[in-house]
């Protein structure tokens, strides 16, 4: 028999492979809340109008209601010979209310119907995920707070290069979680304009109030050019971009996670709730989490690109390509909420090892920096010379197996003879920290004011 709903020109029923390649339902009822909302949006709108009688259309706002509830009480069947989930909702509402569910379908179609509700229901991941990331924040300043003064090493290269303070390494994240943060926000604000209205492609002859319905889901205005409307996937490629790049930052954190807890680097210890066991080793504490967390951003990369793909060479308006585009979101969203979720618990919980720590960070040379800077400060010499100079003296100790401050005097001025005493004192790495009080720079002064600044913005 041919389909209930777009079977009348057709004589027979679709061959079972035809139904497989065709089918959504299997992952787009994980949008019935949000079809159900913009249809009952779509109902009020047509009574207010005049196109559909009231009675009409209170039962069906009132079915559409049942029809959520069986389906959020998991007694709804899906049928996958009724494809996706705008035509399963809607023939369940026939079920329970008769005619009257034959006159919601009016002045629309299934193609505004879908990018309304992938819309909104994209809308809501946005949402969640500011929410998220400003936890992480949260998390993050907290742990700034308790270590504005630690010392540690700072890299480059992943070789030791200057001494910074724990709370500026926390810093750093909230810079980066704080952008994406403002790239979601952005992203809600452009792609909050509604569909709905835009029909198949052309508008429709009926006097619909689009407007009407745009504020009532919650849109800023209706999309103004009902080809566009029904054919842009912007707003979830966008989600995917802003998701890579959190996820891009999340991962470098995971990877430092993962470093810094190592028996080698001894950083963080990392709480028994975020860490796993070893079937063999019994000694093992492996940081899974954030190893997931690495790994699992592939998979939002591989959306963002996927979805860029199918839609690059789709000519206007609507193809059934774009049916393609929600599994790439759901399993990106999926895994973007569990990543944060997860990095905002290992951060929570992890506690810095503030003795390993500031011992790597006198270790490696790292304040051969503030020594350069010295001779220039206080001997005038010009600053390649002072590098020079410094440089030998790390070449000096580097063969008598020291650091920088276990060099004798009398060694320092074998390189150089007008060196002082007073060299010791910037040799240690909490003045090097203390003086780095340019704007943005490691001194705990600087950290703190800027955990300050965040906690302002983020109130
Ligand atoms: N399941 C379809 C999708 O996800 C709904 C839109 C179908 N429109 C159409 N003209 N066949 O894209």
């Amino acid at each position: 028999t041919s389909n209930a709903m777009w079977g009348g020109r057709f004589a027979a029923g679709p061959d079972a492979i035809m139904e497989a390649i065709n089918a959504s339902i299997g992952y787009d009822q994980r949008m019935a809340r949000q079809d159900i909302e913009g249809s009952r949006a779509h109902a009020a709108m047509l009574a207010a109008q005049g196109i559909v009688t009231d009675s009409d259309a209170e039962a069906i706002r009132e079915g559409l209601l049942t029809v959520l509830s069986e389906i959020e009480g998991g007694t709804f069947e899906f049928s996958t010979a009724l494809e996706d989930i705008h035509m399963n909702v809607e023939a369940r509402l026939k079920e329970v209310i008769g005619e009257p569910a034959g006159r919601l379908h009016t002045g629309r179609s299934r193609n505004d119907q879908v990018a309304t509700d992938f819309k909104l229901w994209v809308r809501d991941q946005i949402d969640a995920a500011i929410t998220g990331i400003d936890a992480l924040i949260r998390a993050l300043l907290t742990q700034a707070e308790d270590g504005a003064d630690w010392v540690m090493p700072g890299f480059t290269h992943l070789q030791t290069a200057q001494p910074v303070t724990w709370g500026h390494h926390m810093m750093a994240y909230v810079e980066m979680f704080a952008r994406d943060l403002s790239r979601f926000k952005d992203a809600r604000a452009r792609m909050n304009e509604c569909p709905l209205g835009a029909a198949a492609l052309a508008g429709t002859g009926f006097p619909i109030d689009r407007h009407m319905t745009a504020e009532a889901l919650g849109f800023d205005r209706p999309a103004a050019n009902s080809l566009d409307a029904v054919s842009d996937r912007d707003f979830a490629l966008e989600f995917l971009a802003a998701s890579s790049i959190c996820a891009m930052h999340l991962s470098r954190m995971a990877e430092e996670l993962v470093i810094w807890s190592s028996a080698q680097f001894r950083f963080v210890t990392l709480s028994d709730r975020f860490s796993t066991g070893s079937s063999i080793m019994p000694q093992k504490k492996n940081p899974d989490a954030a190893e997931l967390i690495r790994a699992k951003i592939g998979r939002i990369f591989g959306a963002h690109t996927a979805l860029l793909i199918v839609m690059k060479g789709l000519p206007l308006a609507y193809s059934k390509d774009m049916q393609e585009d929600k599994e790439q979101v759901f399993d990106a969203a999926d895994n973007l909420m569990l990543a944060l979720a997860a990095m905002e618990g290992m951060v929570k919980d992890m506690s810095a090892n503030r003795p390993s720590l500031e011992a790597a960070a006198a270790s490696g040379f790292s304040t051969a920096t503030d020594l350069a800077d010295w001779l220039v400060r206080e001997l005038n010499m010009p600053f390649r010379d002072a590098h020079h100079v410094t440089g030998a003296l790390v070449a000096l100790a580097e063969g008598k197996g020291c650091d920088l401050p276990d060099l004798s005097l009398d060694e320092m001025q074998s390189v150089n003879t007008s060196i002082t005493e007073d060299v010791f004192g910037v040799l240690g790495v909490h003045n090097s920290v203390a003086s780095r009080t340019s704007y943005g720079g490691t001194a705990p002064s600087q950290v703190r004011s800027q955990i300050a600044r965040w906690k302002e913005i983020l109130a």
